[in-house]
């Protein structure tokens, strides 16, 4: 059996910039830590173990209060924006303990989105955040799904997201396209700023469009590039491009540029985000009057529930002891290989680095 865990020396998604609200508390788990953050009064995101030092209250049940310290909600300890405490009711004329304060987590905020790194915060800087430019770009129309709680572990989405050739059958009622499966890959892999990735390309030419992809992109007959990314194994992106034939990279360029997020709660959970990115100007073909993006985002919440159904039947079967079983890789199944094989070797290094430490200690 695969040791489905999650690695934690990772940048995951805490959320989009939108949805930290400033002065109002969020409450996270993510890789098995809980975790409080808020946007501050000067505008930036913090993030802290979410455990009181007293009693391990939830700060995330807390309340913010007007000098921007943080108040426990059970005996009122008080945390500033560094985590210090500052203030404790039932003792006040006595020196605060050392011991009173909060462990920080490392946050970082671009592009539209709020990253975090649950792991060993002094090796945050081996690996970077990957971008995500166009979410809060104005010459794009953004649309996101929210956080989607799904009860598997967070590689079975990513294989999942590599994998195109479950459109036919489970996508066979929304985006079901075996045509498109057939086409062969171009694949590739590579580091950007310390992330592992794996890309599968596929280009045709002269290609009759199936209807769905016309409602939204317009064209009937298009050379197409499709590319899927598995950046980080905190995010995938999509991104597909079509034009009418000889057309490609010229204004008559339409398509998507779509991010998934997958950030693990535990081994058997996680939070899947998507946002969906097309040119603010482009509107679709089904609908003139309705953008490209708006389009494609009405069908994505059926198409998400069919692979939560999947995700969580194939995570049950993980239960089972291997006793013999293996599973069969194909062809177009390459990608996704690579994909665990890296993600297995980070667990792997992390565990190493782990006990390293502790036979230092
Ligand atoms: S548990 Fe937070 S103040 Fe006691
Ligand atoms: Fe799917």
């Amino acid at each position: 059996m695969t040791p489905y865990k999650y690695i934690r020396n990772c940048w995951y998604v805490a959320g989009l910039s939108h949805e930290f609200k400033p002065s109002t508390l969020t409450a996270h788990r993510i890789a098995g830590k809980p975790i409080v953050m808020w946007r501050t009064k000067d505008g930036k995101v913090v993030a802290f173990d979410d455990r009181c030092a007293h009693k391990r209250f939830p700060l995330s049940k807390g309340r913010l209060r007007e000098d921007g310290s943080l108040q426990c909600a059970y005996h009122g300890l008080c945390y500033d924006e560094s985590g210090r405490c500052v203030e404790i009711p039932s003792q006040p004329d006595r020196p605060i303990p050392p011991k009173a304060k909060i462990v920080p987590f490392p946050v970082i905020e671009q592009d539209g989105v709020v990253w975090t790194w649950p792991g060993d915060p002094a090796r945050s800087g081996e690996r970077k955040p990957p971008r995500t430019p166009e979410i809060g770009d104005e010459e794009w129309e953004s649309i996101d799904s929210g956080p989607m709680h799904i009860p598997a572990n967070y590689l079975l989405l990513i294989e999942n997201l590599l994998d195109i050739t479950h459109f036919y059958p489970l996508h066979d009622s929304n985006i079901g396209d075996i045509e498109n499966s057939r086409i062969p890959i171009e694949y590739e892999e590579g580091e950007v700023d310390g992330n592992k990735f794996v890309k599968t390309s596929r280009h045709v030419q002269n290609y009759k469009q199936p209807p769905f992809l016309t409602d939204w992109f317009v064209y009937d007959v298009i050379d197409r590039e499709h590319t899927h990314c598995m950046v980080s194994p905190g995010l995938t992106r999509v991104v597909m491009r079509v034009a009418p034939p000889g057309e490609l990279g010229t204004d008559a360029e339409r398509g998507y540029v779509l991010f998934h997020t997958h950030t693990p709660i535990d081994d058997r959970n996680h939070i899947w985000r998507w946002s969906v990115n097309c040119k603010r100007d482009h509107m679709s073909g089904g609908d003139p009057n309705v953008s490209a993006a708006k389009r494609v985002a009405s069908m994505f919440p059926g198409v998400v529930e069919e692979d939560r159904w999947a995700l969580e039947i194939q995570q049950k079967m993980f239960e089972i002891p291997d006793e013999g079983y293996s599973e069969l890789f194909l062809k177009p199944d390459k990608a996704l290989r690579r994909a665990r094989q890296i993600f297995l070797q980070m667990l792997r290094d992390e565990q190493a680095g782990t006990d390293r430490a502790q036979a230092a200690e």
